[in-house]
């Protein structure tokens, strides 16, 4: 076999021509300590505030606290998988979250992973966890009405479109059975719904999807489920999530209903993580959308009362 020098010359050539250096430069840290959800890493110098970082085993972490030898970051997963001088890189994009019709009918934990096996969530879009929200000059005042269905509620203390309404009841009261209705009275009338369930059982989310399955809800909502055995990180940015999620569709023009079921114990996870907090996250879910949220009693009053109310609702 003969090889013609012109022949290797021009491939030569051309191989030259065609090379394209790549450098993946990412910025690289090392865990000094980790615990409770929490790690301290050294290195990161240049990461943001609201930026995401992996750990080995695609465990991803969320830059919190900027100070200036060292970074905390949450743990949005199993941080006992994760141990003293482990790499981190950062990311180099602040925490998002798929957004758009695919995320729709769909269940979902807080980070956009499908949990209902329906298949990944193909989503060309995503949307910033941390947004500052409008202020209150730039919205338009509250003129239209959010039917809950219930008419007692509608009549007496009814739910404005851009408003919030705080569910307050003792347990097992039917604060969930409230937001539900609320969702399922929404067939038909263009509102996307987002359930978003923080804290709560793995057996109550899957009844409440049974619910809204049955109703034919779940055509026109989004559950985001953070349950009682999710890391405290991820029961905390539930919220965040799905406010995000509803945003997309509210930017759009469309109108969206968001429950948060519960936020009492989004507190509890937000007690938890504070070792770190830097007050990055501002006072976003249920601020520009409108949102039923249910909140149980006992974590607000040192005094829980004993007899059991009825749930009451108020503007928040
Ligand atoms: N209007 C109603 N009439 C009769 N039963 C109801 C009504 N509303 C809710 N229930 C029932 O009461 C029980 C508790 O309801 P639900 O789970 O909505 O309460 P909750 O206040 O959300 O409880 P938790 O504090 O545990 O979150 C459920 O079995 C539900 O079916
Ligand atoms: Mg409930």
């Amino acid at each position: 076999m003969k090889f013609s020098a012109d022949e290797i010359a021009s491939v030569i050539q051309q191989e030259i021509d065609q090379y394209d250096s790549q450098i993946d430069v990412r910025e690289v840290g090392t865990v000094l300590e980790v615990g409770d959800g929490i790690a301290r890493v050294h290195g990161l110098t240049g990461v943001a505030a609201g930026e995401m970082v992996e750990f080995p085993g695609n465990i991803i972490g969320l830059a919190f606290n900027l100070e200036e030898n060292s970074v905390g970051i949450i743990i949005l997963g199993d941080y006992l998988k994760i141990n003293e001088g482990d790499e981190v890189r950062a990311l180099k994009s602040l925490l998002s979250v798929p957004v758009g019709d695919a995320v729709i009918g769909r269940v979902i934990d807080p980070l956009g992973n499908p949990l209902d096996g329906k298949g990944p969530i193909n989503s060309d879009e995503t949307r910033p966890v941390e947004v500052i929200a409008p202020g209150v000059a730039e919205r338009r005042g509250v003129h239209e009405p959010m039917q809950t269905g219930i008419k007692a509620v509608d009549a007496m203390t009814p739910v404005g479109r851009g408003q919030r309404e705080l569910i307050i009841g003792d347990r097992k009261t039917g604060k969930t059975a409230i937001a539900i209705d609320a969702i399922i009275n929404q067939k038909d009338t263009g509102v996307k719904c987002f359930y978003v369930a923080v804290g709560q059982k793995d057996s109550s989310v899957a009844g409440v999807i049974g619910v809204l399955e049955e109703a034919g809800a779940m055509d026109y909502t989004t559950v985001i489920v953070s349950g009682a055995s999710a890391p405290s990180p991820l029961q905390y940015i539930a919220p965040y999530a799905g406010t995000a999620m509803a945003e997309h569709f509210m930017w759009q023009g469309q109108h969206c209903l968001i429950v948060y079921d519960d936020l009492s114990k989004q507190a509890v996870a937000y007690r938890e993580c504070s070792t770190v907090t830097a007050g990055c996250w501002n006072a976003r879910p249920n601020s520009t959308t409108n949102s039923v949220a249910a909140r149980s009693p006992h974590c607000r009053s040192s005094k829980p009362s004993k007899a059991r109310s009825r749930p009451t609702f108020q503007p928040t």
